[in-house]
C-alpha cells in the first residue's frame, strides 16, 4: 500500500512525499452510545486504513487529492472554512488544521496531500476518525511538532475536528480506538478520563461485519437528538452525566415520575450498557466467549428496544446471525440508524454460514449486505 501511495503521489504531484501516515478503522465491540455519556466502551482497530502521503510547499498553497477520484483541490493557507460539494471530503483534514491552535500547535501552511483508503467508506468502521488521525500525524510531521504531543492529544485533536468542524457531537470511541488500537487486542476506554487500555482478545474469536449500506437520511440529526436526550435524562436524574447514575437511582426516578417515556428508555439503555461493558471484560478475562457473545446480543436488543437506534434491516441480520451455528453473538456497531452489524464467531463460521445470512437478508430486501471477515490491526502510525 505504501509503495502504491508513493507512486500515485508522484504521478499526481510530480514529486515524492516527505511522510506517509496511516490510521485504522474500528469495530465497536460493545458500549453503544456510552462514550459521550462518560461511560466505558470496548472497540477494536481493524487492519484496514486510511493512508495519507504529504509533502511541504513553500508557496502556502494547500493541495488535496483523493485516490477515490476527483481533481486536485487547491486552498489557501490560514484557518480553513468548511467545504460543501465535491471538496466536502477535505473537511476531516481541514477540521484537524482548524483544531491545531486549540492544542497550542502552529497550523500547517502549504502542502500537497494525497489520501488513499483500503477501509470501505460507509461500512460502519469509522473512516472519518481514520482520516482525521492520519491527518493529525501527517500535519504534526510537516510542522516538526510530533514530539510536542502524546497519543492522547492526537486522539483529542481528531475528536475536536469532528465535534467542532465537521459538526458531529460524537464521543471519543472512534478516534480513541484508531489511535490506541493493537493487533489481537480490544481497546478499553473509560471515556470520562479518558483512560485507554488494551485487552487481549481470547484465541478463537473471529469478527465479521455485515454492512447493509442503508443509511437513514437524517442519521446525523438522530445522533445529535440521542445525545441531547441523554443529557436531559442526566439532568432529570440530578447527575452531570448518565455514567454517574446507576440502576437504583433510575428506578427511584421512575417511581417518583421524574423520568418517563423516551428519556427513561435512553437512560436505562446507557446505564445497563455500561454494566454490560464491565461484564464483557470479565467474560473475556475468563476466555468465556459464549458469555461475551450473549452480552453482545443483549446490547443489540437494548439498542433495538430502549435506545431505538436500530433499523429493521439490522435487526434482521442480528436475528439471522444469532440463529446460525458458530455465532457467539451479534449487534449493531457504531451510531446506528442504518449501517452495519458485527458478529463474534468461532473459527468454524465461514463463507458458507455468511452466505446463508446474506441469503436470508436478500430474500427479504432484494439486496445483499457486504460481508467482511475482519482482522484486527495496530493503531495510527507514521510509516
Ligand atoms: C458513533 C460515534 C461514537 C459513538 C458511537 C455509538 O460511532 O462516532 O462516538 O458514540 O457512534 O456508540
Amino acid at each position: 500500500m505504501k509503495n502504491k501511495l508513493i507512486a500515485q503521489f508522484q504521478a499526481v504531484f510530480g514529486r515524492s512525499p516527505e511522510f506517509v501516515t496511516r490510521a485504522p478503522g474500528r469495530i465497536e465491540f460493545i458500549g453503544n452510545h456510552t462514550d459521550y455519556n462518560g461511560g466505558t466502551v470496548l472497540g477494536a482497530a481493524v487492519d484496514r486504513n486510511i493512508w495519507v502521503a504529504i509533502a511541504r510547499r513553500d508557496d502556502g498553497q494547500r493541495r488535496f487529492f483523493s485516490a477515490q477520484g476527483g481533481e486536485i483541490i487547491t486552498m489557501p493557507s490560514g484557518i480553513p472554512e468548511k467545504q460543501e460539494g465535491l471538496s466536502k471530503w477535505t473537511n476531516y483534514a481541514l477540521g484537524v488544521i482548524a483544531a491545531f491552535p486549540h492544542f497550542g500547535l502552529k497550523v500547517p501552511e502549504g502542502f500537497d496531500y494525497y489520501d488513499m483508503s483500503d477501509l470501505p467508506a460507509g461500512a460502519g468502521m469509522s473512516s472519518s476518525a481514520a482520516i482525521e488521525l492520519a491527518s493529525v500525524l501527517a500535519f504534526l510531521e510537516i510542522t516538526g511538532q510530533a514530539d510536542k504531543v502524546d497519543r492522547e492529544t492526537v486522539v483529542k485533536i481528531g475528536k475536536h475536528a469532528e465535534n467542532h468542524f465537521v459538526g458531529m457531537p460524537c464521543g471519543i470511541l472512534d478516534q480513541g480506538v484508531s489511535g490506541f488500537g493493537k493487533k489481537d487486542h480490544l481497546v478499553f476506554i473509560d471515556c470520562r478520563g479518558p483512560v485507554f487500555a488494551t485487552v487481549p482478545i481470547p484465541a478463537g474469536a473471529h469478527f465479521w461485519i455485515f454492512n447493509t449500506h442503508k443509511k437513514h437520511a437524517l442519521v446525523d440529526g438522530f445522533y445529535a437528538a440521542r445525545n441531547r436526550e441523554c443529557m436531559e435524562a442526566a439532568k432529570a436524574l440530578g447527575v452531570p452525566l448518565l455514567a454517574d447514575a446507576n440502576a437504583t437511582l433510575l428506578d427511584k426516578a421512575e417511581a417518583e415520575g421524574r423520568l418517563k417515556g423516551d428519556a427513561l428508555k435512553r437512560a436505562r439503555h446507557v446505564i445497563e450498557e455500561i454494566a454490560r461493558v464491565g461484564e464483557t471484560q470479565k467474560a473475556l478475562a475468563k476466555g468465556d466467549l459464549a458469555a461475551a457473545g450473549r452480552l453482545l446480543t443483549a446490547s443489540h436488543r437494548s439498542s433495538q428496544y430502549l435506545f431505538e437506534n436500530s433499523v429493521e434491516e439490522l435487526d434482521t441480520l442480528v436475528d439471522a446471525l444469532v440463529a446460525t451455528p458458530h455465532v457467539y453473538g451479534s449487534r449493531l456497531t457504531g451510531g446506528g440508524f442504518g449501517g452495519a452489524v458485527m458478529a463474534m464467531t468461532d473459527a468454524a463460521f465461514g463463507g458458507e454460514q455468511a452466505a446463508q445470512v446474506v441469503a436470508a437478508y436478500e430474500k427479504k430486501y432484494g439486496a445483499k449486505p457486504d460481508v467482511i471477515h475482519c482482522q484486527t490491526g495496530d493503531g495510527a502510525a507514521v510509516m
